[in-house]
This record gives C-alpha cells, structure tokens and sequence, in this order.
C-alpha cells in the first residue's frame, strides 16, 4: 500500500487545496511543498481560526506535523519570516517542525520590482501575476544566476552574484535609481540580517525525504497552484513559473517518482480563475457573480475577485493526464446548493468542428465555444452532510458523472470550509 500522498490542484489554483491538505494532513507526518512561492494562499480553517499559507505547508497548522521547504520554491526569506511572526501571534508553535532546502533560489527585493516592469511592459496586456517576484526569480533560478539560500552565508559569494546581477540589470533599473528594491548594497545588508533565523531551518531535503521514506514516516507533497497553470502544460504564457504538477514534486524535492505515492487532484465543484488568460468556461454574466459571491471567490493572496464559470471536463482530463490522477477530492459542492441547473463543459467547438483535447495555445482557447451538458440542480443544503450516500441524488449524480468521465475515484467531497464540513467517500 502507498502510505506517501502527493495534493495538486487540477484548476487554474484556489482549488481548495490548504483544507484539503489540513484535513489529509491528520493521518501524516510530514508535509512538504516543492514549487512556487508566496504567490500560493491556502487557506485552512479550525473552529473560528483563520490561517492563510504562503510559503509554509498548511501542515504546519497541526502541532506534531514536520514541514519541509524544497529547492523548487523561490523563497521569499523575508516573507517567510512574516509568516513565521505572524503564525507565532496566532499561537502556532513551529519551532524544530519548519525545514528550508538549502539550495532553495531566493526572491529578492529586486524580482518583485522587475515583475512590476514586466507587467508594465506587456504592451496593456499584463499576465496578471501576483506581483510576489516569482517569475523574475524563476528566471534567474533558470538563467543560472540566482542567488540560493546557502549562498547568503558566504561574503563573497553573495557579493559576487550580486554584482554579477547589477551589471545584468542595469540597463532595466536605470530609472529606478533610488528604489531601495535595486539598491543591491541594501540587499546585501538585508540578506546578511537573517543569516542567523534561517541557520536552524537549513537542511538538504532530498536526503531528509529519503530518510523519513526509509524511516516508514507518512509524507504528504504539498502542491501550489494548478494544473492549468503549469509553465509547460498549462496556458501558456497565461502561467506561473514553475511545474504545478506532479513532476515539480519530483524535482523540486529531490525525490523518485515511487516516493510520491497517490496522486490526489484537487478540484472545485466549478472553475475559477485569477489573473488573465483563456477560460473557456467562464461566465461573465448573473450566473458567474452568484458564483464569486457564493464562493467567496476572491484571491487569497491578493484579494483580487475570481472569474468563474462551469466546471470544464475537457481541462479536467487534461489536467487528470499531466498528473497522473487517482483521487479526487472535489471541493465547493456547497456553493452549488441553489442552482436550479449546473452545467459541465463537455467538449470544445473551435472553428466549427469538435475538440476534446485541451488545446495548447491560447489564441485556440480564446475561440473555444463550450458544449454544456446540463445537471438538474439538488437545491438543497449541502453544508452539515457528511455522508455520500446521504447527499440529494442530483449532486451524487453530479459528481459521480465527473469520476466516471475521468476514470478516477472520489477520494473526498468538501461542503464547507471547515473541516467538519467534508464527506470522506
Ligand atoms: P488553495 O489555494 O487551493 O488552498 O485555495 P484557497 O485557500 O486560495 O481558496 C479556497 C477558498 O475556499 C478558501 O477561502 C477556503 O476556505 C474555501 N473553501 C475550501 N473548501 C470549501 C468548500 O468546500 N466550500 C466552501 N464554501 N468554501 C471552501
Ligand atoms: P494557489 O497555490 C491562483 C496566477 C496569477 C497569475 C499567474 C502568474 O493559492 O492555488 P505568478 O505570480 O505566479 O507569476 O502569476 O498565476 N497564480 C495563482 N492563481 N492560485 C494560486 O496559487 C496562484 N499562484 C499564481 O494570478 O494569473
Ligand atoms: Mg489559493
């Protein structure tokens, strides 16, 4: 039996993946992410707590639970002591839990200013991103000039890089002289400053992992983002930077691909979506405002409202193959509660003919005209029910068309953001 288990979300992210990960996470021992950066915000709640992750694993919230940082996040150091400040306020004990991979790229002040300028620069259409740098630091990661966490605690090492990076940049910076963001003398200073927090959190995570493997220890593989927004199989350039799926986990952790386990995917009830790019499915109309207001749908990191629209099988097999998905825990079934009818996107009309391979570029999607089946909606509420068999038949019918159109089991179903408010299948 597979004890280890990998959540990735299967959407464009906000999938739902901090309370899927918080709930999993109780029959765990150590939760662990592998890409992205503080772009990521999952949200786990307990009783009237709110907690919302950026870079931490949301495991973090259970008190005996180990949490591993792998090199294929960009780490925001300083961001992560925010975190970590914050979460003391709020009671969380971390200390000895929290591990960072030493090899992890850092986001400096300087990545976030040139995601400014990027974004500027796009000629009026911007990617949206979440302005936290991730992009430029993937960059650098990928253009090897970046500067890893281990590098810091070298003078000159971390002098070098830094110049290296100056001369780089000077032309884009020229006009931002004066942004304490480029100014690298007080970058290097800043760096310097928390030398001493991270020491106790470095670690090499590609043997720490073998060694709670081999140690029979239960590790759960945190995922960030979604399917869709996967640099290489998502919608692209309408992505983030780094591999959301589960060949991310694989490199991002230093770990084999028979480590990873089952592969969970994560996906909402409907589709929503944060930042530009193609979204067949979505609703700009009544329907899609019930959605977001229902849903709560608006960015966990930056606030921003959510576009959303129906559920979209023909992204969700694609979303299935790019994983390897073998359970679902699929979230949100409470904010579909009112509906009198739900739809699901069955296939794609472009130009006239039918398509139900996601396509890979954008300007294809763009043209995509959705075929809908329509589902009788169950009206009823479903929040306080934790049994499948005692969901109305409409939305057992709902979600059991999902798994069989997909091959894939139901692993769980979420009716609330609570923890109570699961049905475990
Ligand atoms: P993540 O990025 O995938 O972890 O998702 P987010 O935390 O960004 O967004 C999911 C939002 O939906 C959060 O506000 C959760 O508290 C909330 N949520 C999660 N599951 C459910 C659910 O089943 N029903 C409802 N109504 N809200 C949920
Ligand atoms: P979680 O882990 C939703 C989106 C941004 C933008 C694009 C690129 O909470 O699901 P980036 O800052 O990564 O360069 O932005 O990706 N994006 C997310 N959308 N959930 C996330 O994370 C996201 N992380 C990035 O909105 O469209
Ligand atoms: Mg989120």
């Amino acid at each position: 039996m597979k004890s280890n288990i990998a959540v990735v979300g299967l959407q464009w992210g906000d999938e739902g993946k901090g309370k899927v990960v918080d709930l999993l996470a109780a029959d765990m021992d150590v939760i662990a992410r592998c890409q992205g950066g503080a772009n990521a915000g999952h949200t786990v709640i307990v009783g009237d707590k709110k907690y919302i992750l950026h870079l931490i694993p949301s495991g973090v919230v259970h008190p005996d639970k180990i949490c591993y940082i792998g090199n294929g996040v960009v780490l925001d150091p300083f961001g992560l002591l925010e975190e970590l400040e914050w979460l003391k306020k709020e009671s969380v004990h971390f200390e000895g839990r929290i591990f960072v991979s030493s090899s992890a790229n850092l986001v400096l002040p300087y990545h976030k200013l040139l995601d400014e300028i990027y974004e500027e620069r796009r000629g009026g259409s911007p990617l949206g991103t979440t302005l936290r740098g991730i992009g430029p630091a993937y960059r650098d990661k990928v253009a090897r000039c970046g500067i890893r966490l281990v590098d810091i605690y070298d003078d000159k090492i971390l002098r070098e890089k830094l110049e290296h990076i100056k001369t780089l940049r000077a032309d884009i910076f020229a006009s931002h002289q004066g942004d304490a963001r480029c100014d690298y003398d007080s970058v290097f200073e800043r760096v310097c400053s928390i030398r001493e927090a991270f020491a106790p959190m470095l670690t090499n995570v590609s043997s720490e992992m073998y060694r709670l493997n081999g140690e029979g220890k239960k590790i759960l593989f945190e995922g960030a983002q979604g399917a869709l927004l996967d640099v290489d199989n998502g919608t692209y350039p309408y992505a983030t930077s780094s591999n959301t799926t589960v060949g991310g986990i694989l490199t991002g952790l230093g770990i084999g691909p028979r480590m990873v386990g089952t592969v969970i995917g994560v996906v909402k009830a409907y589709c929503t979506r944060v930042g530009a790019g193609p979204f067949p499915t979505e609703l700009t109309d009544k329907t899609g405002e019930i959605l977001r207001e229902k849903g709560g749908e608006y960015g966990a990191t930056t606030g921003r409202p959510r576009r959303t629209g129906w559920l979209d099988l023909v992204a969700l097999q694609h979303a299935c193959r790019i994983n390897g998905v073998e359970q679902f825990a699929i979230t949100k079934l409470d904010v579909l509660d009112t509906f009198e009818t739900i739809k699901i996107c069955m296939s794609y009309k472009i130009d006239g003919k039918l398509v139900d391979i996601f396509p890979v570029d954008p300007a294809t999607l763009d043209k995509v005209e959705p075929i809908y089946r329509e589902f009788p909606g169950w009206k009823t509420d479903t929040s306080s029910i934790t049994r499948f068999g005692h969901l109305p038949n409409e939305a057992q019918n709902y979600l059991r068309f999902i798994a069989d159109e997909t091959g894939t089991e139901i692993k769980l179903v979420s009716t609330g953001a609570a923890r109570a408010e699961t049905i475990l299948v």
